[in-house]
């Protein structure tokens, strides 16, 4: 349980992420009774007039994410939010904020401050440089225990991701600034080092002798909906790439850490970052395959193609699919290929981890070594589980051997209810556990894996293949792997 009184000031509190993310998991853990007795959600926003406005307005967006609401766990959650109306450009509304917390603070007896930023990307500094002038956080950083919650995109580049994390260290310190990727609140994400370093069987075989490929494929069905103006700057590379896809990538092929500390953790992960941003791409050309999706018939209804979305310039060339090949140039992983993949509007969501293990197998079976790999699949979402596909003799066969999949499915359980992906962050922020968000040098070397391949792919003025909606992706992501003699495994 948390036991720490706190404030937990929301900026942004009446946008989509406060309403179907950041108060949902505020529910949870209120009906989890893991809360303190004195706690306040400020959450400051300019929409609705007052309070009760605002609690009626989340009232009915939990109602509508869940289904059905506990309406005593609402009152003992709506009993401890309060809404401030405020304006980023008003330095005024700065002052008076200062003044409501150190009044609340009084009567609460506070010790924790956390500033959540679940604004558009481009207040992040601003709000950061106002907390400081205008004194929001000098009660707090008597402790220093003011944190900072900064929502994804950290910056476009990695330029520009510098001069954010420059302005954010000259008023907060690393330990306190919680850079999120929802993705490593996902309970599977969470379990890939548990999978790795506590099962001899996986743990033995984690390197290049016996490992064939892995695949990280992070499919979505949906489009760009309402989001056009932000996606057709960051396209699926700095949408899905940049955070998420190589957050969990590196989580796969990091050395083991010595102990389970956020530092080390990071500190290993960052190898990973750093030998990515080494890579010379030279091949690319033949290692990515970009795609766009175009308008689709689908019963009898139209879908848009990604250029008639709103928002988006009619003409854009922003990918939407992305495919890509890459080594990484370590004693544990030299010569395994690596294929990552995600792309919005293919045929279905489904997000997963395959680790191909190679056919090795004794002399006495060499003659029937065609038959499909051994697999370890991570099932991320929808569903939450793992697959482990292994061979068998055949039943009343002369021998013959036939692969067979053992199942796992973490989500089919009965009264299992996977917790929120932001329930578990908000709980780690909470307690000032950083271990599920990323650090700055994380956050530095992707961006510079990410620039390269931007520059790259401009100067090679790489194809952009159409793909319709609702379907797998373009064909040329499948020759990819069929030029190695493989196949992504998320095909039916
Ligand atoms: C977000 C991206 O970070 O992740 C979205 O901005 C994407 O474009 C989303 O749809 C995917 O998250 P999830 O949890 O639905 O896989």
């Amino acid at each position: 349980n948390i036991e720490e009184n706190f404030q937990f000031i929301l900026f942004g509190g009446t946008g989509d992420l406060a309403h179907n993310k950041i108060i949902p998991a505020f529910y949870n853990l209120a009906a989890k009774d893991i809360l303190p007795n004195q706690y306040t959600i400020i959450a400051t926003g300019r929409r609705y007039d007052n309070k009760k406005e605002y609690l009626d307005a989340l009232y009915n967006s939990l109602v509508n994410k869940k289904g059905k609401v506990d309406n005593r766990i609402w009152q003992l959650l709506a009993d401890h939010i309060d809404y401030f109306q405020l304006s980023f450009k008003d330095d005024n509304d700065f002052k008076r904020l200062k003044n409501n917390l150190e009044n609340k603070a009084k009567k609460e007896k506070v010790s924790d401050r956390i500033f959540y930023l679940a604004t558009a990307p481009n207040f992040f500094a601003e709000i950061a440089k106002k907390l400081k002038s205008f004194g929001l956080l000098d009660v707090a950083l008597e402790n220093n225990k003011a944190r900072l919650v900064i929502e994804k995109p950290f910056g476009h580049d990695f330029k520009s991701a510098k001069k954010l994390n420059d302005t954010l260290t000259n008023i907060f310190s690393e330990k306190n600034i919680f850079r999120i990727d929802h993705y490593l609140g996902k309970e599977m994400i969470q379990n890939i080092m548990v999978i790795r370093l506590s099962n001899p069987i996986f743990r033995a075989l984690w390197n290049k002798d016996h490992i064939d490929n892995i695949q990280i494929y992070l499919n979505e069905s949906e489009g760009v909906k309402d989001r056009g103006k932000y996606y057709d700057d960051a396209g699926v590379i700095k949408d899905m790439f940049q955070n998420h896809i190589l957050q969990v990538l590196s989580l796969i092929a990091m050395e083991e850490p010595e102990n389970l500390t956020a530092k080390e953790i990071s500190d290993k992960k960052v190898e990973v970052f750093k030998e990515l941003a080494d890579n010379d791409l030279s091949n690319i050309d033949r290692h990515i395959v970009r795609g766009q999706y175009d308008s689709e018939q689908v019963d009898g209804e139209k879908i848009n193609s990604y250029q008639e979305e709103k928002g988006i310039d009619p003409q854009s060339k922003t990918a939407t699919f992305l495919a890509l090949k890459l080594f990484l140039n370590n004693e544990r992983w030299q010569g395994v290929p690596i294929y990552l993949k995600s792309g919005k509007r293919l045929n279905k969501k489904e997000a997963a981890i395959a680790v191909e293990f190679k056919d090795d197998f004794h002399s006495a079976y060499l003659d029937q070594k065609n038959i499909d790999n051994n697999l370890l699949l991570i099932k991320i979402q929808p569903e939450e589980g793992v697959s482990l596909r292994f061979n068998t003799r055949k039943p009343a066969s002369n021998n013959k051997i036939i692969p067979v999949e053992m199942e796992f499915c973490q989500s089919c359980q009965q009264f299992f209810n996977s917790p929120e992906n932001y329930e578990g962050l908000i709980y780690d922020m909470i307690a000032g556990d950083k271990t599920l968000f990323t650090s700055w040098e994380e956050v530095c070397y992707s961006w510079k894996f990410i620039d390269k391949i931007q520059a790259k792919c401009e100067e090679e003025n790489i194809t952009l293949h159409k793909y319709p909606a609702l379907s797998q992706g373009p064909d040329a992501a499948d020759k990819l792997l069929e030029t190695d003699g493989r196949s992504w495994l998320d095909k039916d």
